[in-house]
C-alpha cells in the first residue's frame, strides 16, 4: 500500500513558491505511490438545502473542520481516485472522469449526502488539474493522481447526516502503486478478517471501507506477500476484492470477475477491462467465484485506478501456493498495454473515454 509522506515534507512544500515553469522541480524518475503536495486544492460547500455554492481553488494546505463533523465522528465520507496523463505532445488528458462523478453520486445517496452534479464534478477536476499542471509528470513518467473527497463536514452529535458537506479535490504526482513495480504480485487469501459485508458499504467508495483492511494487509506484508485477497463475509467461499482493487481470473478464453452485488466496488478500470476483453473476443463472466476456481486459474490480475492492471504470480490459501502465468504473452499484459495506451494517448481512443484538459 502506498505510504503517506512525512509532515516535514508538507511544511517544505507549503512554503515553496509557485513558478511559471512547465514542470515542477522534481525527481520525476523516482515516483512511487506516496503523497507529494501540489499547489492548489479545490473546495466547495453545500448549504443547508443541499445545494453547492460556487467552488474555488485555494492553496493546498490544512483546513478547518468542526470537531463534531460527521466525517470525523461517524465516517460520513466518500473518496474517488482518477488520473491525469501527459500525452507525448505535452497535452493533458483525463480518463472516464464522468464515471467517477456518477460513482460519487451513487455513494452520496447511500451515505445521505448531497453530491456535486456530473458537470460540477468534471469542471472542478479540470480546474484543479490546470492549477496544478506543472505537477502532471512528463509523458511516460507517471500521472497526476486526483483525489476528490465528499464529506459530512458540519457538526452533529446524534447519529444522522451532517447539516453541511464539503467537496474537496487534491492532487499528487504518482508513479507505481506497489513498491516492486512491475514485478507480479503474491497475494494471500484472508479467511479471518472481511472487507465488506452484505448490506454494508462495500459497493460504494466509502472511506470506511479502507481502514478495516490495514491489519490484514500489514500482517500479509510482514509474511512477505504483496497484498491480501478478501473472501465474502457471508460464506467465506467466494473471492471479493484485494485491499484497494478488483480482481479477475483467466481460464482458457474465459475471463471472470466477481459480480457487482453490493460488496464489490464498481471499479472504473474493472469496467474498462471488461469492455476491452470483450473487444478482444474473450468471454467475460461476472459471477460468484469460488476459491477453487482461483486455484485452478491460468492467470489472475488486479485492476484499479491506482494499481492499473497488475498481474498476480501466486496466491496462497491455507498454506498452499498456486502459481499463475504472467509476462509477455499473458492476457493481463495485452489488456494493460491497450488500456495504458488509451490513457496516455498513444492508442487512439475510439470509445470516448478520454477528455483533454485545456
Ligand atoms: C484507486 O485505485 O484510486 C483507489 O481508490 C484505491 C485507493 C485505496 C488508492
Amino acid at each position: 500500500m502506498g505510504s503517506a509522506q512525512s509532515s516535514s515534507t508538507h511544511k517544505v512544500n507549503e512554503k515553496r513558491s509557485i513558478g511559471k515553469e512547465k514542470y515542477a522541480n522534481f525527481d520525476w524518475d523516482n515516483l512511487g505511490f506516496s503523497l507529494t503536495p501540489t499547489d492548489y486544492m479545490y473546495i466547495m460547500k453545500s448549504n443547508k438545502d443541499g445545494n453547492f455554492s460556487k467552488g474555488s481553488l485555494t492553496p493546498y494546505g490544512t483546513f478547518e473542520i468542526s470537531p463534531a463533523a460527521a466525517v470525523l465522528n461517524y465516517g460520513q465520507g466518500l473518496f474517488e481516485g482518477l488520473k491525469a496523463y501527459r500525452k507525448e505532445d505535452g497535452r493533458i488528458q483525463l480518463f472516464r472522469v464522468e464515471e467517477n462523478a456518477n460513482r460519487m453520486k451513487m455513494g452520496a445517496e447511500r451515505l445521505l449526502m448531497p453530491s456535486p452534479s456530473v458537470e460540477e464534478f468534471v469542471n472542478a477536476v479540470k480546474q484543479t488539474v490546470l492549477a496544478n499542471k506543472r505537477w502532471v509528470p512528463p509523458y511516460g513518467k507517471g500521472s497526476l493522481y486526483i483525489r476528490p473527497l465528499l464529506m459530512g463536514s458540519g457538526g452533529v452529535l446524534g447519529i444522522g447526516p451532517a447539516p453541511e458537506c464539503t467537496f474537496l479535490i487534491f492532487t499528487s504526482p504518482i508513479g507505481i502503486w506497489y513498491k516492486d513495480g512491475s514485478k507480479p504480485k503474491s497475494l494471500l487469501i484472508e479467511d479471518g478478517l472481511s472487507r465488506a459485508a452484505p448490506g454494508g458499504t462495500g459497493g460504494v467508495k466509502s472511506i470506511t471501507n479502507y481502514a478495516p483492511v490495514f491489519e490484514a494487509v500489514n500482517e500479509a506484508k510482514a509474511k512477505g506477500f504483496t497484498d491480501v485477497l478478501f473472501l465474502d463475509a457471508a460464506t467465506g467461499k467466494y473471492i471479493e476484492e484485494v485491499s484497494s482493487c478488483n480482481v479477475f481470473i483467466v481460464k482458457g478464453n474465459i475471463i471472470s470477475t466477481p459480480g457487482i452485488q453490493g460488496t464489490i466496488l464498481p471499479g472504473i478500470t474493472r469496467k474498462s477491462v471488461i469492455e476491452l476483453a470483450l473487444d478482444f473476443g474473450y468471454q467475460v463472466e461476472e459471477r460468484s467465484i469460488p476459491v477453487e476456481d482461483v486455484i485452478e486459474a491460468d492467470e489472475v490480475f488486479c485492476t484499479g485506478t491506482a494499481v492499473g492492471i497488475s498481474p498476480v504470480s501466486s496466491i496462497t490459501y491455507k498454506n498452499k501456493r498456486a502459481k499463475y502465468k504472467t509476462g509477455a504473452k499473458s492476457v493481463s499484459q495485452k489488456l494493460c498495454e491497450t488500456l495504458t495506451g488509451i490513457q496516455s494517448g498513444c492508442i487512439k481512443d475510439t470509445k470516448g473515454w478520454t477528455v483533454l484538459v485545456e
